[in-house]
């Protein structure tokens, strides 16, 4: 074992058979397997990994707006290994970066936007991105920050330079004006995607966070978002980004949202729709539909992946590029590495590992037998679910997911993808 167990390291730790703990699950002898960081500025601490969190440290995470924090689990410790801390401080970079000119933002009417920090910010995590592999993604997104809007466009930025990156071949096809290497430049792509939404800063508080359903008029005013952001950042971000801010929500298959209209006419015109839509836009559209879902708000809970990529496939029929779409699919798991998922018969193990050509059989390593007994030694019952096809995973935290499966089994190009080429 890698590290020293804290004195009253609580057995109790098993029953919550996680690595990420959410604040009002935390119970005396927990040790931090990541640092929390202080949410105004997530380049800094208020706990270095390693301890063990004071349970009276716990109402002030409350109050912070911390939902989660990362603990050791004695049967998961190998996950650590997964865990990059350099990503990790890229992307804190690039939330400070939302945070500060947000801030700015909403203090100061006229405050300009300071887009050699974003530029800059997303520069570093791009470059991150490309030297080393990553195969964990969502072991790496940005989660537990106070402010919805401003950790919803730090995690659009990541996913969609992830993403981004899956597409290379394509985006050199689809955007053939520009030279090869331009084209595949991600960081006007990660620019757009963490302004995407700037535009809601000028929709009312209220309406913005209201628990309850908006009536059509209030819909309405949320609607505008992508003009009033694309009204701040026009001239100041490069054309494709600005594209991002106004096209994010423009469906592949025509629907979606502002309409089009002629700026000297005032006429409207027929919606953008396949691919008269920017190639950025597009991957926008996937990756921000994804991050909502997936991201507890006022007004609903968070949904779990597996659950939100089988309403993509199914609900959202026609709004992706289906390239995009298969690249995303084979990129994002349905079952998160150091997930703990219940099978069909009646054992309990960890995710380890993903496959994206069997979204739905990942390798598992078990953890409790059928009659919920505790594995010995876990690393002695791994399971590659590809192969063991009398077993599926049946529940996530409680929750039957069978509904889910197998929308997620069906290909969406039956061509070799981009992704694979
Ligand atoms: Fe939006
Ligand atoms: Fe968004």
């Amino acid at each position: 074992m890698r590290y020293a167990r804290a004195p009253g390291h609580s057995t109790r730790l098993h029953e919550v058979a996680m690595l990420r703990v959410p604040v009002n699950m935390i119970e005396p002898g927990m040790v931090l397997a990541r640092p929390i960081p202080v949410p105004s500025d997530p380049r800094r601490f208020l706990l270095q990994r390693d301890h063990e969190i004071p349970l009276d440290l716990v109402p002030r995470l409350r109050d912070l707006g911390i939902v989660e924090v990362w603990v050791r689990h004695r049967d998961l410790e190998f996950l650590e290994d997964l865990i990059d801390e350099g990503l990790s401080d890229c992307q804190r970079e690039v939330y400070a970066s939302v945070r500060s000119n947000f801030e700015s933002i909403m203090q100061e009417t006229t405050a300009q936007l300071d887009v050699g920090r974003f530029q800059s910010s997303i520069g570093g995590l791009f470059d991150y991105l490309k030297k080393t592999v990553h195969g964990n993604v969502l072991l790496h997104k940005l989660d537990a920050f106070d402010n919805y809007l401003m950790s919803h466009s730090a995690n659009v930025g990541y996913l969609s330079l992830l993403l981004g990156m899956q597409l290379e071949r394509y985006l050199i096809d689809e955007r053939s004006a520009k030279s090869p290497r331009d084209a595949k430049d991600l960081t006007v792509l990660g620019v757009g995607c963490l302004l995407h939404d700037v535009g809601k800063m000028r929709i009312p508080s209220e309406v913005l966070n209201k628990p309850e359903r908006l009536t059509d008029e209030e819909m309405a005013i949320v609607k505008q978002h992508p003009v009033y952001g694309y009204e701040m950042v026009k001239g100041r971000v490069p054309a494709s980004a600005a594209q991002i801010v106004l096209n994010h929500h423009q469906r592949f298959n025509g629907e979606g949202y502002p309409p089009r209209v002629d700026p000297d006419t005032g006429e409207l015109l027929p919606p953008l729709a396949g691919k008269q839509i920017p190639v950025f836009s597009r991957i926008a559209t996937v990756v921000d539909i994804y991050d909502a879902a997936t991201t507890a708000r006022c007004y609903s809970g968070a949904k779990q992946p597996v659950q939100v990529l089988h309403e993509m496939r199914t609900w959202c029929e026609g709004f992706f590029d289906p390239v995009v779409a298969d690249a995303f699919y084979r990129l994002v798991p349905p079952f998160p590495i150091g997930q703990v998922v219940g099978l069909s018969d009646g054992s309990e193990a960890a995710v380890v590992d993903f496959n994206p050509n069997r979204p739905t059989r990942p390798k598992l390593q078990g953890l409790k037998d059928p009659k919920g007994q505790r594995l010995e030694d876990p690393s002695l019952h791994e399971i590659d679910l590809a192969l063991h096809l009398d077993l599926q995973i049946t529940t996530v935290n409680g929750t039957d997911i069978r509904p889910y499966l197998a929308s997620l089994e069906t290909p969406i190009l039956p061509e070799t993808s981009y992704a694979l080429l």
